[in-house]
C-alpha cells in the first residue's frame, strides 16, 4: 500500500503537471514502457549475477554441455513479440488522436522567428509570446518558420512539433486547466534560443468571448486604452487587401468567375485536378507552394504563367491570404 502510494507520488511528479486531454494517456504508454524497461532490466542483469555466482569456476570446474531448450525459446520469441506489437497498436492509438484534429477546433497561426513566438488570430488580433486559448476546447495551431527551424513544445499539453522554414505543420490539444502553461522553442536555432520562450493561457469561456472581441487581457482596467477594447481587422481581411496590393486579384477572382489563373473561390479543401491528371487537395502547404513555386502545380486548364512570390510575402503576410482564400470556401 504504502508502496503504491510513493509509486503514485513518483509518477505525477517525475512529469511536467497534465494540462491537456492527451496528457494521460501519452503518460500511460510512457509509464509503460519504462516499467517494462525496467522489468526485463531486472530479469536480465538479475539472472546474469545469479548465473555468474552459481555457476562459477569453483562450483563447476568442468563447463557444462547445454544442446538448448525449445520452450525457453519460444517463450523468449513469443512473449516480447506480443509485447512490442501490443505497444505498436498503443502507440499507434495514441498517435492517431494527437494528429487527428476535431473538425471543431479552433485555430491559431504561429510564427517562430529569431528569438519569439508571434500568434496571429483570425479576428486580426495578435500576441507574442502569449498564445490564448479556450479552455475545454481543442485548438489547432498551424506553425510556420520565420527564418530557422524551431521547435513548438508545451510539455503540460504533451505536444511538441518541429516548425520548420518553407512549410507548415501543425499541433493540436484541448487545455483543462485553466491558466498559464510553459511553451518552449525545443530546438537550437541560434543564440537567444533559450531565450524564446512563452506562456499558453488557456481562458475561461467568459474570458475567451473577450479576448476575442479586442479585450486587452494583460492590462489593469485603469490602463486600457478608452474602450479597452483593440480594433480588429480580422485576417481574412487583411488577406483581401494584400491580394489587391500584391496584384493577386489580377489574375484570381473571389467571385468564382475564371481569369489568368483559378479562382479562389471554394477553393480551400476541394480537390483541383492539375495539368499531368493527378488531382490534389487544396491546403496551406498547397498553397504555399503554389505562391512560391507556382510552376510546381499547374491546375489543368491553365497556363503556367505566374511568377513566383517566394521572399515577397512575409509569414504574417502569407497567413493572412490563407486566411482570406480560406475564408471564401
Ligand atoms: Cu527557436 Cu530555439
Amino acid at each position: 500500500m504504502v508502496f503504491a502510494l510513493s509509486l503514485t507520488n513518483v509518477f505525477s511528479s517525475t512529469l511536467p503537471m497534465r494540462g491537456a486531454e492527451i496528457a494521460k494517456s501519452w503518460d500511460h504508454l510512457y509509464w509503460f514502457l519504462v516499467l517494462m524497461s525496467l522489468f526485463f532490466l531486472l530479469i536480465v542483469v538479475g539472472s546474469m549475477v545469479f548465473f555468474a555466482i552459481r555457476y562459477n569456476k569453483d562450483r563447476n570446474p568442468i563447463a557444462d554441455k547445454n544442446k538448448g531448450n525449445h520452450l525457453i525459446e519460444i517463450i523468449w520469441t513469443v512473449v516480447p513479440t506480443i509485447l512490442v506489437m501490443g505497444l505498436f497498436v498503443w502507440g499507434y492509438v495514441v498517435y492517431k488522436k494527437m494528429v487527428e484534429v476535431p473538425f471543431n477546433a479552433y485555430e491559431v497561426r504561429a510564427i517562430g522567428k529569431q528569438w519569439m513566438w508571434q500568434f496571429q488570430y483570425d479576428t486580426g488580433r495578435m500576441e507574442i509570446n502569449k498564445l490564448y486559448v479556450p479552455v475545454n476546447q481543442p485548438v489547432k495551431v498551424i506553425l510556420s518558420s520565420d527564418d530557422v527551424l524551431h521547435s513548438f513544445f508545451i510539455p503540460n499539453f504533451r505536444v511538441k512539433k518541429d516548425v520548420v522554414p518553407g512549410m507548415y505543420t501543425y499541433v493540436w490539444f484541448e487545455a483543462t486547466v485553466p491558466g498559464e502553461h510553459d511553451l518552449f522553442c525545443a530546438e537550437y536555432c541560434g543564440t537567444s534560443h533559450s531565450g524564446m520562450i512563452g506562456k499558453v493561457v488557456a481562458l475561461e469561456p467568459d474570458d475567451w468571448k473577450a479576448f476575442l472581441k479586442g479585450k486587452k487581457i494583460e492590462l489593469p482596467a485603469s490602463q486600457d486604452s478608452q474602450e479597452g477594447n483593440l480594433k480588429l481587422t480580422s485576417l481574412a481581411d487583411k488577406g483581401k487587401e494584400l491580394s489587391k496590393l500584391k496584384g493577386c486579384v489580377a489574375c484570381h477572382s473571389a467571385d468564382g468567375t475564371a481569369g489568368v489563373g483559378p479562382t479562389y473561390k471554394g477553393l480551400y479543401g476541394h480537390d483541383v485536378e492539375l495539368a499531368d491528371g493527378s488531382t490534389v487537395k487544396v491546403d496551406d502547404n498547397y498553397l504555399r507552394e503554389s505562391i512560391e513555386n507556382p510552376q510546381a502545380k499547374i491546375v489543368k486548364g491553365f497556363n503556367p504563367v505566374m511568377p513566383t512570390f517566394k521572399g515577397l510575402l512575409s509569414e504574417e503576410e502569407m497567413n493572412a491570404l490563407m486566411a482570406y482564400i480560406k475564408s471564401l470556401k
